[in-house]
């Protein structure tokens, strides 16, 4: 993190990795806590690096103020440039040295949230990605891996619990009702790992004995009165310890796993070595309060960061262009935990859709925009902005493509070799791919890995077009498969990329076609995973006797947009009978959008019935199908977003896009309404509460009843099933009914709405992460007459808001500027003047969180006039001010290349 608001940016390139001149052996920390003023000794050991040529020692830090330098315990002369602290004159040739830096700091000035900071009433750090330089002055990269021990001191009334990673060996008293506590780190780490905790809390805790025998203290720290809001967080806790034992082999390598919750966190959590420190919006959850999202969301965050414990801890990363190393492996193995929690493959499937809704509508707008940039990244201004859709979610498909590639045994091989070989370092993307390659020397992947690299190298999302010829003379079907993609900033020509594209033939009926390549000397059941790795190629399928339908790219199997000249038909055979969940799903998403598309595109007024009676009787089979899940139901019944739809056209009129997508619900609203009533009914109990994925799913499906009976008594005026909505929401037993019940109130804009929206303020005023969904929801409520942006000028002054809080910020702006484009983008600019305010606001005390809203408008080059003017406006107006953060300036710089 740096603030620099002094002269330009540097650029910081991955060519230019050198290794550090000196390592860093040990660390003595001794920190005494005070809110205004803390001090910090740093006792290191260190040596020079024999490989480096001798230079002197430059140390990161920034806003700390130095009192005492000591080499060796005698007094010696540095200087200060600009955030390093020299040592020019050290001890000559090899032999450790002692270095012992004594600072200040602040951390109730701290309002980046980034270092040391206090969070109502209590201390936390977060040092990832160069925060730790905001504590002391130190070599903040994470290739220096140290031993660490740490002494915290500090008023035993106002910070009882004291905390750091690894053991405790010591604590007592200190005169003047002060304490202290010593906590010595078993394991090397870099610093951006080092954590403390220092304040008022308690702890949920559980003793257990893993597989291997281990045994183990697990807490969850939280404040007080939030310790019924912890089961769920310990319980996805101990399901982590057990699923990374079982199906990687890795144990936890520590006594003592804490997690600790903070109302004041930029991201959703943070992996420091043994004391996960968390976003309390992924730790706290109780029936009453938090949803079925909630609860997912809690079991895959707790699991993400525990399994960095070893992909990310125990293996780091040499530098943060290698960010991906760890976080694209942690993400796929968070996705793969919470699949593997399923207990019905459907269910597995349901979470697939969901993270592909994900890369879809975020990360490949990212890819084709001004931010767009490869996997592992070859220059940065701000490493914070490198916390990507693209480094994560786009790095997690790359990950999964390794494992079709060597199927799922030949991965589990791959990271044994990973962690054989790289236990204990700081390594590179290539590292791991080598090693999951070497695992598996007779694989595709083996054979293709220079060119699945590019994977890592190349920007950009892959088109893939793929048209079939049936030859019913020779009985055959020859599909061609042909890739491009298109350039991005500092990439004009890519490469080809080795695509696995998992497919099956269906019959016109729906039935599932035996495969044989020409080649092959026997037909395969069901899927069967091709590797196209040139730019064009053909393959032919023999003994057919009609024309197939293709079911490509099964279970999504690499991120690339297919292209397909489906007919309407085919589509309706793969909605119907496909196999693969997936693709179920897919060929519904395109009938619908094909019919979005051809609305938005026809010239003049947005027709009231975008659809026919082809899809909505599609859409009944599904709604109505004895067999499939609700929780599928709901995914298909699920109009794709305003932001996926976006994206297929060249030039965004987002107010027709919204007001087609609105079309389409209100049609399908009323066309279904019968069925909507039978879904709701046979859907809307379900007893005692669990998030399980029935549960999930059967409330998720009576909640888009509910929403769409709402959207269809808004155009017949009737009263009833708002009224119904009402009671419901007054008599749910659970957030999530609670929450639907509300929502179907405030989006249909029944008078309702604002009786029920003050009830639930009332019911909640206590409970922080509940008043955020108040404030989100009316952010992103339906704008008919321009009503929400004054909306949300007022929730602004209301006593509850507070912009520091960077959960509560984005609940409303973030909601506002980046989830209801159909409120923000107006044709007066109003809804862009309000962002380049909030930007600017934000950037003056949170430069990481103001650079995030930075991005609200990085497909301003999309829109149609009169936006893409208004919005190039507002980007120039951030750009012009002269003070901004890296982070601010390095979002608009590239939004106006
Ligand atoms: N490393 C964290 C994660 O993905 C994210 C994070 C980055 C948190 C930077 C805080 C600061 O798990
Ligand atoms: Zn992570």
């Amino acid at each position: 993190m740096s603030s620099l608001r002094e002269g330009p940016a540097t650029v910081v390139r991955r060519e230019d990795y050198a290794a550090p001149a000196y390592w860093i052996d040990t660390v003595d920390l001794c920190f005494d806590l005070d809110p205004a003023k803390t001090r910090v000794l740093n006792k290191m050991r260190l040596r020079r690096n024999p490989v480096v040529p001798a230079q002197a020692l430059r140390l990161d830090g920034e806003e700390l103020n130095v009192a005492r330098v000591l080499v060796n315990g005698a007094g010696c002369s540095f200087k200060i440039d600009g955030n390093q602290l020299v040592l020019e004159s050290l001890p000559e040739g090899h032999e450790p040295f002692d270095l012992e830096i004594f600072t200040i700091c602040v951390p109730e000035k701290n309002t980046q949230l980034m270092g040391l900071y206090v969070s109502q009433g209590t201390f936390f750090t977060q040092c990832e990605a160069e925060g730790f330089r905001r504590i002391t002055y130190f070599l903040d990269r994470p290739d220096v891996m140290a031993s660490y021990t740490v002494t915290l001191r500090a008023d035993k009334s106002k910070y009882p619990v004291l905390l750091s990673n690894g053991n405790l060996v010591d604590e007592g008293p200190l005169p003047d009702g002060r304490h202290f506590a010593k906590w010595v780190d078993p394991h090397k780490k870099p610093c951006y790992l080092f954590a403390l905790v220092a304040g008022q809390l308690v702890a949920r805790e559980q003793h257990i004995i893993s597989r291997s025998g281990g045994k183990h203290q697990l807490q969850v720290y939280v404040r007080p009165g939030d310790m019924d809001k912890t089961e769920h967080a310990m319980n996805s806790l101990i399901a982590s310890v057990a699923w990374d034992e079982a199906r990687f082999g890795l144990p936890l390598d520590l006594e003592r796993f804490m997690i600790v919750a903070t109302s004041d966190f930029n991201m959703g959590a943070m992996e420091n070595k043994g004391l996960n420190i968390f976003n309390t919006k992924y730790v706290l959850a109780n029936a009453a309060t938090a949803t079925d999202t909630d609860f997912a969301n809690i079991e895959s965050v707790v699991g993400h960061e525990y399994f960095h414990n070893w992909t990310g801890n125990r293996v780091t990363c040499r530098d943060w262009f290698q960010l991906s190393l760890k976080e694209g492996l942690t993400v796929f193995r968070d996705q793969e935990f919470s699949m593997d929690l399923c207990a019905e493959p459907s269910a597995r499937a349901v979470k697939r859709i969901e993270d592909v809704r994900v890369l879809r509508t975020a990360q490949f707008p990212e890819d084709a925009g001004p931010m767009a940039h490869p996997v592992r990244p070859d220059s940065y201004a701000e490493i914070n902005n490198f916390y990507t859709v693209t480094v994560y979610e786009k790095g997690a498909e790359v990950v999964r493509m390794m494992q079709t590639l060597v199927g799922r045994d030949g991965f589990a091989a791959g990271m044994k070799l990973y962690f054989e070989r790289h236990d204990g370092q700081a390594v590179t993307c290539d590292d791991f791919a080598q090693a999951i390659a070497d695992a598996n020397p007779d694989s595709d992947l083996a054979r293709l890995l220079p060119q699945f690299k590019r994977w890592y190298s190349q920007a950009g999302t892959p088109h893939v077009q793929a048209e079939g010829v049936y030859d019913a003379d020779a009985r055959s079907y020859t599909l061609t498969l042909s890739q491009s993609c298109l350039p991005t900033p500092g990439q004009a020509l890519k490469e080809p990329f080795v695509i696995p594209v998992s497919l099956g033939l269906l019959s016109a009926d729906g039935q599932q076609l035996p495969l044989q390549l020409a080649h092959w000397t026997h037909a395969e059941e069901g899927s069967r995973t091709l590797v196209l790795t040139q730019a064009s190629e053909s393959f032919t399928f023999v003994n057919l006797d009609s024309a197939p339908v293709p079911s490509l790219l099964r279970g999504f199997s690499a991120p690339v947009v297919l292209e397909c000249h489906y007919t309407d038909a085919q589509l309706l055979t793969l909605l119907a009978s496909d196999p693969d969940p997936f693709n179920r799903w897919e060929a519904g998403q395109r009938l619908a959008l094909r019919r979005a598309l051809l609305a938005i595109l026809n010239e003049g007024p947005v027709t009231t019935e975008p659809l026919d009676g082809a899809f909505i009787g599609a859409m009944r089979e599904v709604l109505r199908h004895p067999q499939l899940d609700a929780a599928f139901k709901e995914l298909v019944l699920t109009l794709p977003s305003e932001t996926y739809i976006a994206e297929q056209l060249a030039e965004v009129d987002p107010q027709r896009v919204h007001a087609v997508r609105e079309a389409m619900r209100e049609q399908l609203a009323s066309a279904l309404q019968d069925d909507w009533v039978w879904a709701f009914e046979t859907h809307k109990d379900n007893g005692a509460y669990k998030p399980d994925p029935i549960g999930t799913g059967r409330r998720a499906l009576a909640g888009l009843a509910l929403g769409m009976l709402c959207v269809a008594a808004r155009h017949t005026g009737d009263a009833v099933w708002p009224g119904k909505a009402y009671q419901h929401f007054k008599n749910a037993s659970n957030m999530t009914d609670r929450f639907n019940a509300l929502s179907a109130l405030v989006v249909s804009e029944h008078a309702l709405a604002r009786e029920a929206l003050t009830r639930f303020h009332a019911l909640f005023r206590d409970e922080a992460l509940v008043l955020d969904k108040w404030f989100a929801l009316q952010a992103g409520a339906p704008d008919r007459n321009g009503n929400v942006l004054p909306a949300v000028r007022k929730l602004m002054t209301h006593p509850d808001f507070n912009i520091k809080n960077p959960n509560r910020a984005r609940s409303v702006i973030f909601s506002y500027c980046s989830a209801n484009p159909g409120a923000f983008h107006r044709t007066d600019a109003a809804g862009y003047l309000f962002w380049s305010e909030r930007v600017m606001e934000l950037d003056a005390f949170n430069p990481q969180v103001a650079a995030r809203l930075a991005r609200a408008l990085d497909r301003w080059k999309k829109l149609a006039e009169p936006y893409r003017g208004a919005a190039r406006e507002a980007i120039a107006r951030v750009a012009a001010k002269p003070d901004l953060s890296n982070d601010v300036r390095e979002v608009v710089t590239r939004a106006l290349a």
